[in-house]
């Protein structure tokens, strides 16, 4: 009977820590930016357009946006919310005012939000100190970004892109392909004067191959664990994919540094890799040669059909 409930009391614990520790989010309901933000009206697509406006307008140091839109923009505080709550910040606890500012320790609006309104340059997420705002917790992101020329360059024409230019405000997912053409294409047109103007389309294109890349190696491992099932020595295939993986992971600075000379040969020589390491395993692994010696006596059961085969010809003689 005692070790019944001794049993009982350990999974008891066991689930509770299991809530605090692994769902960071729990806790982060102790916060009232979250507590009153998530209670607030959900928002319509009109307001989701004004601000997308606002964002365009901001990134193009136009504060006026704010001015003219600013009713609409205003009530986005709860779209903001739903995004956050899908994203890798929500589940690892990183609340609103991690970013904005604000004391989550008061209740009321008024106490809560003693930080900058967002249009002011003094604002953590003004766009120009959205870096230092992320670098607290991003640091490497920051010095690769940092230390970009272009970045320098920009900074002086306060025309900067940022952080969030390629990381969707709140979501803070990866960037899709297709989203280059908008966060480049924003300045870099011919429109805008701002060279080189086929940025958008090769950021677009390199991000397509960066995803493939992905692909590729992911597929690989797959063959690797089947080859490896099937008793072939994979030590040096999976040496090759790692090597690949180490190549993928060293993409991203380059995104942060802006430097997009070299990231073709980065992709072409991954891909060589991911190619030696199916060159090994493939052979081993392709249905056909793996499936037929493997079936359970397959030619004992050619034989036995050869065999019933003539008999049925002999009979019907
Ligand atoms: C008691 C409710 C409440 C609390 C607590 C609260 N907010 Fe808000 N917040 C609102 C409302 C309502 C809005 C919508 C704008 C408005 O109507 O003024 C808003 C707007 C905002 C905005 C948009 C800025 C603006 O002025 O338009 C930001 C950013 C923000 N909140 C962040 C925070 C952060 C960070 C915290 C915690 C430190 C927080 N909020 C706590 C109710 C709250
Ligand atoms: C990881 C950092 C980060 C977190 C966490 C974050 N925000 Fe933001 N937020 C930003 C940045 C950066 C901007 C400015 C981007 C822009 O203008 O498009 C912004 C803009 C906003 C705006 C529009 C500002 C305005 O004045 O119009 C609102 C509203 C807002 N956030 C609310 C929230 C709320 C509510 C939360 C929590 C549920 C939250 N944010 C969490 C970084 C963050
Ligand atoms: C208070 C700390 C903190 C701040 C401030 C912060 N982040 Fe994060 N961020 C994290 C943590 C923790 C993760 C989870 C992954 C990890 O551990 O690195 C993360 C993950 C990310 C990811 C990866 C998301 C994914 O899907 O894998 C991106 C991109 C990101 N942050 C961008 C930003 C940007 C842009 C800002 C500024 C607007 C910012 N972060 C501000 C702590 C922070
Ligand atoms: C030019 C577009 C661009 C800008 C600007 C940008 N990022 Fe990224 N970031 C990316 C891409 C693309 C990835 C995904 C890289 C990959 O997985 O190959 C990424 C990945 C990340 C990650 C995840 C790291 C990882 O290794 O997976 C973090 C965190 C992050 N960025 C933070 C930031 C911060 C902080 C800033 C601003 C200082 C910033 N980013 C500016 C494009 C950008
Ligand atoms: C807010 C405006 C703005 C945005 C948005 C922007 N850029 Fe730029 N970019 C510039 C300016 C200004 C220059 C400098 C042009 C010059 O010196 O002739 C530049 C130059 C560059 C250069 C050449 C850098 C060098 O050192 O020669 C690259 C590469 C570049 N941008 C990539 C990107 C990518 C990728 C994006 C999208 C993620 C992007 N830019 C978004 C304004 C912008």
């Amino acid at each position: 009977m005692k070790t019944v409930l001794f049993k009982k009391i350990l999974i008891a614990i066991l689930v509770l820590t299991g809530i605090f520790v692994f769902i960071p989010g729990v806790i982060a309901l102790e916060n009232s930016c979250i507590d009153c933000h998530k209670t607030l009206t959900p928002f319509i697509e009109e307001q989701q357009h004004f601000n997308q406006i606002r964002i365009q307008h901001l990134e193009r140091n136009v504060a006026c946006s704010l001015e003219c839109h600013e009713d609409k923009v205003r009530q986005l505080a709860t779209a903001n919310y739903q995004q956050w709550s899908e994203s890798v910040h929500a589940l690892k606890g990183v609340s609103c005012d991690a970013c904005h500012g604000g004391d989550p320790k008061q209740a009321t609006k008024e106490k809560a939000h003693n930080f900058k309104n967002t249009t002011d340059p003094q604002s953590p997420v003004y766009y120009t100190n959205v870096p230092n705002t992320c670098g607290k917790c991003h640091p490497k992101e920051l010095d690769n970004f940092e230390n970009s020329t272009h970045y320098q360059k920009l900074e002086s024409l306060q025309l900067a892109p940022t952080c969030t230019t390629c990381h969707h405000p709140h979501t803070f997912t990866k960037p899709n392909p297709e989203d280059f053409r908008n966060s480049c294409g924003t300045c870099h047109s011919v429109y805008k004067k701002i060279a080189p103007y086929d940025i958008p389309l090769t950021a677009e294109d390199l991000l397509r191959k960066v995803n493939k890349l992905q692909f590729n190696i992911e597929m690989a491992q797959q063959d690797i664990f089947w080859a490896q099932k099937n008793g072939t020595d994979v030590a040096q295939a999976k040496k090759y994919t790692d090597n690949a993986l180490n190549t993928l992971g060293n993409l991203a600075p380059m995104w942060h540094e802006f430097n997009l000379t070299h990231f073709e040969d980065e992709i072409n020589s991954a891909n060589m890799d991911v190619k030696k390491a199916e060159d090994i395993v493939k052979p081993t692994t392709t249905p056909s040669k793996t499936a037929s010696p493997k079936a359970p006596g397959f030619t004992g059961m050619a034989g036995l059909i050869t065999l019933i085969a003539v008999f049925y010809m002999l009979r019907k003689k």
